[in-house]
């Protein structure tokens, strides 16, 4: 039997779709054949990048996106519904990771604390409360968040940060068997991955330059950056019906450094 690994025609929502990781999700999975809503805060970005993906041929929409209120959650749900008429993926990208300050944890600021587990938690919530709701309509659904290999390694120095991956982990686990109860006819499935150490802009602005992440390297069995295209593939095949039976699942994408 063949199997393909394809998202053609599905309707696919990328919050924090605006730049970095988020954003070559939104490009891969449009140039597979999704249409992408790229839900994100910075207008400017998700107008971009839908911008850049209609141009190359590919199906997209911008919906400026603050996941950390649910009214806007809900509207990004309502636009997606309003211009696709369903919603087939979720992939719950968006987070505060950008310019975040490395600190000691008794350094930490708290405004930084609470708005890190505002979006990067409380985020996922609003944004599932306001999607998973259709997909239960429709049967089937995938819902696809982001954590962090942060969680199972540790990582000095960004404990808010480290901290709210860790929940999005148990938040997985949990809303997979969740959707044994509210959706027990339907296939909605609940999956993670966790990026290790990836090169985006984002971390540069966190490490400050390249050589920091040596040590880190060396602990890789692939000895070359991590870069955001590694991971598309991973968010490609979890969107796509070739996942079907897989859920509760975090998959890890590190280049080998946490075998889990
Ligand atoms: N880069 C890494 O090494 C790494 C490793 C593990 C996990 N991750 C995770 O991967 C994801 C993407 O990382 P990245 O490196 O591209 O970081 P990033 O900070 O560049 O991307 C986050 C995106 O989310 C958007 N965003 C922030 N707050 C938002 C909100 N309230 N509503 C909607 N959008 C919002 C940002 O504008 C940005 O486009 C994040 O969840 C991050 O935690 C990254």
């Amino acid at each position: 039997m063949a199997v393909s690994i394809s998202v053609k025609d599905k309707v696919v929502i990328v919050t924090g779709g605006g730049q970095g990781i988020g954003k070559a999700y939104a490009e891969t999975l449009a140039a597979d054949g999704a249409k992408v809503v790229v839900a994100e805060i910075n207008a400017e970005n998700a107008a971009a990048v839908a911008k850049a993906i209609k141009g190359s041929g590919g199906e997209a929409i911008a919906v400026q996106t603050d996941v950390a209120k649910i009214d806007s959650a809900q509207n990004m749900a309502k636009a997606t519904l309003d211009k696709y008429g369903r919603i087939d993926a979720l992939v719950n990208n968006a987070a505060v990771y950008y310019g975040l300050k490395p600190a000691p944890f008794w350094d930490l600021d708290e405004a930084d604390w609470d708005r890190v587990m505002s979006v990067n938690i409380k985020g996922i919530w609003n944004c599932c409360k306001a999607v998973i709701p259709q997909m239960i309509k429709q049967g089937k659904g995938k819902v696809i968040n982001v954590s962090s290999t942060t969680a199972f390694i540790g990582a000095p120095f960004t404990l808010h940060y480290v901290a709210s991956k860790g929940a999005v982990i148990a938040m997985t686990r949990s809303l997979c068997k969740e959707m044994a109860l509210l959706a027990p006819e339907g296939e909605i499935t609940v999956n993670a991955i966790a990026p290790g150490l990836t090169f985006s802009e984002a971390t540069l602005s966190i490490i400050g330059s390249p050589e920091m992440a040596q040590p880190y390297l060396q602990q890789q069995t692939l000895k070359r950056q991590e870069v955001p295209a590694d991971l598309a593939g991973a968010v490609l095949y979890l969107c796509s019906d070739a996942s079907d039976f897989m859920s509760g699942h975090i998959m890890v994408v590190d280049g080998g450094v946490s075998l889990y």
